[in-house]
């Protein structure tokens, strides 16, 4: 997972969005299905999982402690739960490639085993901070050393003690509220954990599934004494995020008309359906069901002129990733977006704010970035509200998946071929973007970037 192969994109510009569409499972529950139908007792099945690398490499690392999984076989696997104290020391260091979340959730796992482990990731995961979850785990009494700056690789000893905690979190975090909830299972007493806002849920909601008792008063979340996993069925909806490039595509392209089937609608996840609301767009959210733990609908979008706005702070969490394709949603939207309270995008796979105002601006956009966020000056289409507003060019995506996409989507509204470098790690959320976008109707052509042509 951690070779990164030369491959780019090149987008004719132009195009429409139509159809019916299903995007790949949620990457945030495949993670957890398996973390967690790897602890159960019991054979614990998934449908639907996302088999993108960073979920790849989460089930890897489950095998590579002894879990028996079955599968994966067009999103179905079926895991044979070894119980709270089951897994085996792992015989290498467990390699999550680009997966943030795989190792800030491991690491709370395995800080409660009886066995020591190493955490390896690859350039980008090296460089995160992880510190956040360090100094929690360490409170809880973890020993877990890192390379300087609190870095991967990550040492973990095994056979301490832990302690649960309760503890403020001092940014709006999933990944470090669910690590903590992990260890806490592993820990005497009861862990707490409260969050300056709230952030995705998917961890609570999956442990209850799993059978376990959780409290929740407002930003508190606290793991009782009922510890024990038993397994059960996990149903994983589409990922919103990976949606989210359709959702603005569709709302930016002239003449779109897209249905995306199946999508987690997780109110703490929706944040990008309400920014996108706010500038204007069209977005009905139709058979609204559940699925599991999971509220789910199918979302159908049509093109519109989009108006800037100033985006809610309060939405900032539950849009986290969906930054670098609202930006481009900004950019075509009349008047100027302001995007503040986003310093967390600063440590994503990239830096997304540096990324994507390096991009908006090599194509000819007004974006300023500043130390939380973006200033975006849209433009005003009075004539035709979807005529070109981005130049051709070159982009470098610094091997960010959600990066790549976003400006693949520009495409939709530019007034020449857009050209993306080192698109590879698009497949650790969404393997097959290429196609599924194709088959909708954006001209992306996958390139092998050593020689330019086509791969
Ligand atoms: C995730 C939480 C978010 C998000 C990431 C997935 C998760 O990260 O950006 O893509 O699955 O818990 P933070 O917890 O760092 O905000």
């Amino acid at each position: 997972v951690t070779e990164r192969t030369l491959q780019g994109f090149r987008v004719a510009p132009g195009g429409s969005l139509r159809g019916r569409v299903r995007v790949p499972g949620d990457k945030s529950i495949s993670h957890r299905a398996i973390m967690l139908g790897s602890i159960a007792e019991g054979e614990t099945t998934v449908e639907g999982f996302l088999e993108g690398a960073d979920a790849l490499a989460t089930l890897a690392a489950c095998r590579a402690m002894g879990v028996s999984i079955e599968g994966p076989d067009d999103g179905w696997l079926r895991i044979g739960g070894v119980g709270l104290h089951g897994l085996r020391a792992p015989a290498a260091p467990l390699d999550l490639g680009n997966a943030g979340t795989a190792m800030r959730l491991f690491c709370g796992l395995l800080a409660g085993q009886a066995f020591d482990s190493v955490l390896t990731g690859d350039a980008s995961l090296s460089a995160r901070p992880m510190r956040r979850v360090i100094e929690p785990l360490t409170a809880m009494g973890a020993e877990i050393d890192a390379e300087p700056g609190g870095r991967a690789p990550l040492r973990i000893r095994g056979g301490r003690a832990l302690r649960g905690l309760d503890y403020a979190m001092p940014m709006a975090s999933a990944q470090v509220k669910s690590c903590l909830l992990l260890a806490g299972l592993y820990a005497s007493g009861e862990t707490a954990v409260t969050e300056p806002a709230p952030s995705r849920d998917h961890t609570e909601r999956m442990l209850e599934a799993f059978g376990c008792r959780l409290r929740r008063d407002g930003q508190r979340v606290v793991l009782g004494a009922e510890r024990r996993l038993r397994a059960t069925r996990i149903v994983v909806p589409g990922d919103l995020s990976s949606a989210a490039f359709l959702i603005v595509g569709a709302c930016i392209a002239a003449g779109a008309d897209l249905v995306i089937e199946g999508v987690g609608i997780n109110p703490t996840r929706t944040g990008v359906l309400d920014i996108l609301s706010l500038m204007g767009a069209d977005i009905e959210l139709r058979h609204r069901r559940e699925q599991g733990a999971e509220p789910v609908a199918d979302i159908h979008v049509r093109s519109v002129r989009l108006s800037g706005i100033t985006i809610p702070e309060r939405l900032v969490p539950l849009a986290i990733d969906e930054f670098p394709i609202l930006f481009i949603a900004a950019a075509c939207a009349t008047g100027t977006t302001v995007l503040r309270g986003a310093e967390e995008l600063r440590v994503k796979e990239s830096d997304r704010i540096a990324v994507m105002a390096e991009g908006l601006v090599r194509l000819g956009v007004r974006a300023e970035a500043t130390a939380d966020g973006m200033v975006i000056h849209g433009c005003d289409l009075r004539d035709d509200p979807h005529a070109p507003v981005f130049d051709g060019g070159v982009i470098d995506s610094h091997g960010d998946h959600r990066i790549a996409m976003a400006f693949a989507m520009a495409a939709l509204r530019a007034r020449a071929p857009i050209r993306i470098s080192d698109t590879a790690n698009v497949a650790t959320s969404f393997p097959g973007f290429d196609r599924l976008v194709t088959r909708a109707g954006l001209g992306l052509e996958v390139l092998d970037e050593g020689s330019g042509a086509p791969a």
